[in-house]
């Protein structure tokens, strides 16, 4: 049977780094979106046709191995092989994908694709697996088949992205909460256009660290430790460790002030935890880059504006804003112009309010 799906983007709206220290993190679903159509082959060919990179990838399902230069491929042939190993019974498909979702800018484009395609299997092949299922199958993907040792945020909040909705995401109890978001703001999506590089192991080496804490600290993760007793436990670990994992300790406190905020509609507390974070992924994770730094100061100079940070890994990639629906206009006129002279060159911006299926 002939399948067409989709899978939203998503972006991290508070709780950097957090979920692979079982912590907590706010996020959402953008408008942009990944979409995968695909029919069985009576063979065991696979082909897999991306058609806005104009490339095509071909093999067989019974030799599944990571591809050196179609590395786009790698997301699904990742997500093909966990299946088998699954003892998931599949055969020959054939695959085309077509997305509006920008590559590298940290809106999650590669895990879009694996979930996408992960829903248009199930269709194709009839058969069921639990969202939490289909997002450790994305998240071993990235792993196996891309290098990148990365949480369950990207898929677990593509898998339950809602319209007009923020996520709660909990990595201890894997439990997902969907919070309202009122009409009043909506977000600003700024790609700083420097790639980001999360395969060039600074990703898996700040996951690293934050290891070390937990082990120097004798806890099973970094959710085990309130802010106050953290810092009272300074001098247990190296100067550069603590920093890093002050990061996580506190964002995670950040997700919980920014849930009761939410409650009582409190934006602008909202945007000030934002801010918050961002000098913490500047100072303290060190993962932010002078773009970023830059897009996050002007925006602060913007009319509307509420709050401002690196979103996702880090390391490149975009800047999310909140700001005042009555001041959009404003702002993205104001900020493309500061934006502009500050970084020189044009920036490409995407307004979003939260979205999904
Ligand atoms: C990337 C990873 C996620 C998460 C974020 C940072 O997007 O894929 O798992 O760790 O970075 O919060």
């Amino acid at each position: 049977m002939p399948a067409k799906v989709c899978a939203h983007g998503r972006v991290e709206v508070l709780g950097n780094h957090t979920d692979y220290n079982k912590g907590l993190a706010l996020a959402m679903g953008v408008e942009y979106a990944t979409t995968v159509k695909g029919s069985r082959r009576t063979d065991d060919r696979i082909i897999l046709r991306a058609r806005d990179l104009k490339k095509i990838w071909e093999g067989s399902i019974q030799a599944i191995q990571p591809s050196e230069t179609e590395s786009w491929a790698n997301y699904i042939l990742g997500v093909l092989q966990g299946l088998k190993e699954c003892g998931i019974p599949l055969g020959g498909v054939e695959l085309e994908i077509h997305s509006n979702l920008p590559m590298g800018a940290g809106l999650s484009s590669s895990a879009a694709l694996a979930i996408a395609a992960l829903r248009c299997l199930k269709k194709i092949f009839r058969f069921t697996l639990p969202p939490l299922e289909m997002a450790k199958l994305a998240q071993q993907a990235e792993h196996r088949f891309a290098g990148v040792k990365c949480g369950l945020l990207d898929p677990m909040t593509i898998l339950h992205a809602k319209k007009d909705h923020l996520l709660l995401l909990d990595f201890s109890s894997m439990q997902v909460k969907a919070i309202p978001f009122p009409q009043d703001a909506v977000f600003l999506i700024a790609n700083s256009g420097e790639k980001h590089a999360l395969v060039t192991g600074e990703y898996n080496e700040r996951r690293e660290s934050c290891e070390e804490a937990a082990r120097l600290l004798g806890i099973a993760s970094l959710r085990k430790i309130a802010p106050l007793e953290f810092v009272e436990r300074k001098e247990e670990l190296p100067e550069r460790v603590f920093r890093r994992a002050a990061h996580v300790v506190f964002e995670i406190a950040r997700v919980s002030l920014a849930v009761l905020a939410l409650g009582r509609e409190n934006l602008i507390e909202l945007g000030r935890l934002m801010d918050e974070s961002h000098v913490s992924s500047k100072f303290n994770f060190e993962n932010s880059t002078p773009s970023l730094d830059h897009l996050c100061e002007v925006s602060q100079k913007c009319p509307g504006h509420l709050g401002a940070r690196l979103s996702g890994g880090g390391f490149g990639g975009s800047t999310l804003h909140l700001i005042e629906s009555n001041k959009q206009e404003e702002f993205v006129s104001t900020f493309q112009k500061k934006a502009h002279t500050r970084l020189g060159h044009p920036i490409d911006l995407f307004v979003t309010s939260p979205s999904g299926i």
